[in-house]
Formats: structure tokens, C-alpha cells, sequence
């Protein structure tokens, strides 16, 4: 099940370093992981199974909008809906949320995140050369549509 994440203690912010390592090889530090959330200036949700957290999602709210800093599900339980559970997590935070757009950068290369965040109606709106060591990153973003 999903929790969303707005208060954080030692443990809490091991947990979710210790997932971005396995998952991108690098982390925020978790001291860093843990002061941020309790300041508001991240927000986190995570999938547990278990009570072990297998999936997670965070975001960085800046004065005007909110930043995708990581999505991502632990190799095992890929394509099982997971990333888009957390994807509709976050729409329904940001539908409520006074802020008008989401931003993300995401490699060049990773389809399968591209293919996930044109699900959820984010739309790529430029290209950032070499953004990661020795590849390009392209810019998502979703707006908030006022009718
Ligand atoms: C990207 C990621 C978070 C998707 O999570 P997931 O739980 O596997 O995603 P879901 O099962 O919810 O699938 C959602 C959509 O993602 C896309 N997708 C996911 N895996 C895919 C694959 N192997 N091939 C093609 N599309 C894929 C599809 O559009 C899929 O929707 P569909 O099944 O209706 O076609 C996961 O692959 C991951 O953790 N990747 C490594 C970390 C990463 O690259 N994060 C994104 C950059 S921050």
C-alpha cells in the first residue's frame, strides 16, 4: 500500500536513501533526505509490502512548481503498476495543490519512464545536453488546465 510521506525520523530517511541507491546507484544524503521532508520542501510517497518499501516517488516543491526528483520500483517488481499507482498519487496531490506545473527531467534514453509519464499527460518541452554525464536529458512538463 501507498504512503505518503510529510514527516520523516532517522530510520524513515535511511529507508528511502537506501532505495535511491539500489535504484539509481546515488542518493540524497540521508540526513539531508530526512530535514528536507520535515521542512516541506520534499514530499514523498512510498509503496510498502511487507512493511519493506519497494517502490517510491519524490518531489521538490520551488516557488512555482513542483519537481519530480525520482521515481522508481525495485527491479523485481517492475511492470506490475506500481510506478503508475505512485504516478496517480501524485496527480491527485498536484490537482488539489497550489501549484500550476510539474517539471522532470528524465534521460534520453529511459523509454520505459517516457512511456509512464505520457500516461499521466506530461508533454516533453526541451532537451538538456548532457544534463547527465554522457547523455542528454529531456524536459517534461504537465500544466494545470483551468475550463
Ligand atoms: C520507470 C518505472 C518507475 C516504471 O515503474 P513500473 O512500476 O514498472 O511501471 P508500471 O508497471 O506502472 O507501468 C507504467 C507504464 O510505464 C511504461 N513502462 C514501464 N515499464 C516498461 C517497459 N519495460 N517497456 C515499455 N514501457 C514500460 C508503460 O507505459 C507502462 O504502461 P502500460 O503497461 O500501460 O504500457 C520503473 O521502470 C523504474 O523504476 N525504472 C528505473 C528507475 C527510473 O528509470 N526512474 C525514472 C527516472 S527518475
Amino acid at each position: 500500500m501507498i504512503e505518503e510521506i510529510s514527516a520523516c525520523d532517522d530510520q524513515l530517511a535511511r529507508d528511502l536513501e537506501e532505495i535511491e541507491k539500489i535504484i539509481f546507484g546515488t542518493a540524497w544524503p540521508s540526513k539531508t533526505i530526512r530535514q528536507k521532508i520535515n521542512d516541506r520542501d520534499f514530499k514523498y510517497w512510498v509503496y510498502k509490502k511487507d512493511r519493506k518499501i519497494i517502490a517510491y516517488l519524490g518531489i521538490q516543491f520551488t516557488n512555482e512548481f513542483i519537481e519530480v526528483l525520482g521515481i522508481g520500483v525495485i527491479e523485481n517488481y517492475r511492470k506490475k503498476g506500481y510506478g503508475s499507482e505512485l504516478m496517480t498519487e501524485l496527480v491527485n496531490y498536484f490537482n488539489d495543490a497550489p501549484y500550476r506545473k510539474i517539471l522532470l527531467e528524465v534521460r534520453e534514453s529511459n523509454n520505459n519512464a517516457k512511456n509512464l509519464y505520457a500516461n499521466y499527460g506530461f508533454k516533453q518541452i526541451s532537451k538538456r545536453k548532457n544534463y547527465y554525464k554522457n547523455e542528454d536529458a529531456d524536459v517534461y512538463l504537465k500544466e494545470k488546465i483551468y475550463v
